[in-house]
Order: structure tokens, then C-alpha cells, then sequence
């Protein structure tokens, strides 16, 4: 009798596991690695009525990687904050680009100062593909790499996207962000570095750079001369509102790893995804153009997959074996 019963509660148990391996949950993850030669203090801010990461920020050394895990149906942003430092009269955190405002490392719901560069998020959105970006729109603040790994083979553009480029050297004048020695990272030996590039809709405010107003509709905004200057760098970032048709990225379902590197370096990732003319075809780094110094080989950072649904099968397996025995 004993045996029956705890045989059905096995059956019972194998059950709910192979209900629980099947419905469609996967176990995502974001890898953030930092290949800059300084620290980065990664920022992150979840969707409204988006489950929230293990934390909204922290700090990263040169070479250091955090793992988090990507709860179901995810939305949010990430960024990298750079020239942080703790003001030493008021003890408040502070960052010189992509600040949030929190006045501590974590940004507990504040969003990236503009501007900065950010990677941008929906998993398990519409069809059930997860949706991902590199946006400049709001301007750029570092090389920041966006590529995922295990994907569910199937429909989408699930490809490397970024702005692997250094464009704080190359920004045109009136776009800069120069460290003053008033600025909030005035502790951070950078006075008169460019240490971000403003998009043409931050530093000027018209409504035909930022697609506001008259100019509200893809129809009516186009890309200007401004807005040319990120694109031609980083062709599969977005460079304006309505750049969706190059700079949006999607994946199928699967255990999905998207790994988030600041400072890839320009020799990084050449994939590119089979449906011709989608994004991913177009190159990561404009060949024409890569002058750029940072030739570090990148760390592409296959990052170790785990797979919980196959020990959660294997799991069901040895009960079952189990039950078996019980019942003979
Ligand atoms: C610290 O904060 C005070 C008050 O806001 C400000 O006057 C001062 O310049 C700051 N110090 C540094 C080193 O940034
Ligand atoms: C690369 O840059 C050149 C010069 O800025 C530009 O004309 C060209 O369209 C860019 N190519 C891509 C694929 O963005």
C-alpha cells in the first residue's frame, strides 16, 4: 500500500515536473562583461509592470563579468555608467555619464541620464520572441555589444547588435559632453575629456531631430545629417526614433544568453542572419570607416549554458524508474 502510494505521489510529482519543463518557460540570462580599460558601473531599469532583475546596479572592473538571470517576460534597459565617484561632502554616488540619479550604486528605478548608449529589451513579447536593441537615440556614452546565444532556431533576426565604435573622439563639436572640473565626477582625473556624445535630438531640442510634434510619424522624420554620423558608425544601432527597420533585433524562444559587453573592441563578431535584408545583414563595424584603435581581441564570451530543462527531464526519468520499481 505504502509503496503504491508513494509510486502515485512519484507519478504525480514526474507529472507536474514535465508540465512545468513544457509550458514554455525558459531560463534566460544576461552575461555584462567589461572589456573597457576602466570601470563601468552597469545601470539597469526594468519596464513598467516588468518583473525586476537581482539588481538595478553595481559596479564592474576592467575584465570582470556578472551573470544574471532574466526572469519570464522581462522588459527593460541597460547601460553602462562611466567617471563615477562618491562625492566625499555628501557621500552621494554620482557618475559623469549615464548618472541615475539615485545617488547610490543602485539605481533603485532611475533611468540613464542621457546621453548614454543602451541596450534595450522585451523577452517573451509578442509570438513569444524576445526583442532587443542598441539604441544612440538619446546619444552614446561607450561601445557597448549586445549578442545572444542558444536561441530556439526559427523566425527573427537573432543577431550581434551594437555600436562597437569609440564615437567620443570623432563627435562633432557642438554634440559633446566634456568633463568640467564642476561636473560630478570632479574626484575623476578627466577634466576636458570627451566623455559622451549627445544625439542631435538632445543637444538641440528641434522636433524634426527628435520626431516630435509635426514631425511624430515615421512618414515625417527621416534621418539628418546628425543622426548619419552614428548610423554610418554603427549601422545596426538605432540612430533616430524611426530607425526600426535596421536596428531592431528578435529572437525565438530558447534558453536564450544574451551577454552585454561595454568595449567589445572592433574585431569582434561577423555573423549575420539568412533572411537578406534584415538587419543582421548589415555589418556590425562600417568597414569604410574602421580606423578605430580598440583592436582587443573580443571576448565573444560564449557563456556556459545551463540547462535546467534537461536535468528537469532527467529528473522525470529516474522518478519514473522509481515508480516502476515501487510497483513491481
Ligand atoms: C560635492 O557636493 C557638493 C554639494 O553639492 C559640491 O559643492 C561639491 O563640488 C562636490 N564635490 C566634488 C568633489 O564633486
Ligand atoms: C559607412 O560609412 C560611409 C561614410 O560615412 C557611408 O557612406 C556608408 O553608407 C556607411 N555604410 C554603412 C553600411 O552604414
Amino acid at each position: 500500500m505504502a509503496a503504491a502510494a508513494a509510486a502515485c505521489r512519484s507519478l504525480g510529482l514526474f507529472l507536474a515536473v514535465l508540465a512545468v519543463s513544457f509550458s514554455g518557460v525558459w531560463s534566460k540570462s544576461f552575461t555584462i562583461t567589461n572589456n573597457c580599460g576602466y570601470t563601468v558601473w552597469p545601470g539597469i531599469l526594468s519596464g513598467a509592470g516588468s518583473p525586476s532583475l537581482d539588481t538595478t546596479g553595481f559596479e564592474l572592473p576592467p575584465g570582470a563579468s556578472q551573470t544574471l538571470q532574466a526572469p519570464a517576460g522581462w522588459s527593460g534597459r541597460l547601460w553602462g555608467r562611466t567617471l563615477c565617484t562618491t562625492n566625499g561632502t555628501t557621500n552621494k554616488f554620482a557618475c559623469a555619464t549615464g548618472d541615475c540619479g539615485s545617488g547610490a550604486v543602485a539605481c533603485g528605478g532611475g533611468n540613464a541620464a542621457p546621453p548614454a548608449t543602451l541596450a534595450e529589451f522585451t523577452l517573451d513579447g509578442s509570438s513569444g520572441m524576445d526583442f532587443y536593441d542598441v539604441s544612440l537615440v538619446d546619444g552614446y556614452n561607450l561601445p557597448l555589444l549586445v549578442a545572444p546565444s542558444g536561441a530556439s532556431p526559427g523566425a527573427g533576426n537573432c543577431a550581434p547588435t551594437g555600436c562597437l565604435v569609440d564615437l567620443n573622439a570623432a563627435c562633432p563639436a557642438d554634440l559633446r559632453v566634456v568633463v568640467t572640473s564642476s561636473s560630478a565626477a570632479a574626484d575623476v582625473n578627466a577634466d576636458g575629456v570627451v566623455a559622451a556624445c549627445k544625439s542631435a535630438c538632445l543637444a538641440f531640442g528641434s522636433p524634426q531631430y527628435c520626431c516630435s510634434g509635426e514631425y511624430a510619424s515615421p512618414g515625417t522624420c527621416g534621418p539628418s545629417a546628425y543622426s548619419e554620423f552614428f548610423k554610418n558608425a554603427c549601422p545596426r544601432a538605432y540612430s533616430y526614433a524611426y530607425d526600426d527597420a535596421t536596428s531592431t533585433f528578435t529572437c525565438a524562444g530558447g534558453d536564450t544568453a544574451y551577454t552585454v559587453t561595454f568595449c567589445p573592441g572592433t574585431n569582434s563578431v561577423k555573423s549575420s542572419s539568412p533572411n537578406s535584408g534584415a538587419p543582421g545583414d548589415l555589418p556590425l563595424i562600417n568597414g569604410t570607416m574602421a580606423s578605430a584603435g580598440g583592436d582587443q581581441q573580443v571576448g565573444t564570451a560564449a557563456a556556459t549554458q545551463s540547462t535546467p530543462r534537461t536535468l528537469v527531464v532527467l529528473l522525470g526519468a529516474a522518478l519514473v524508474m522509481l515508480a516502476g520499481g515501487a510497483l513491481s
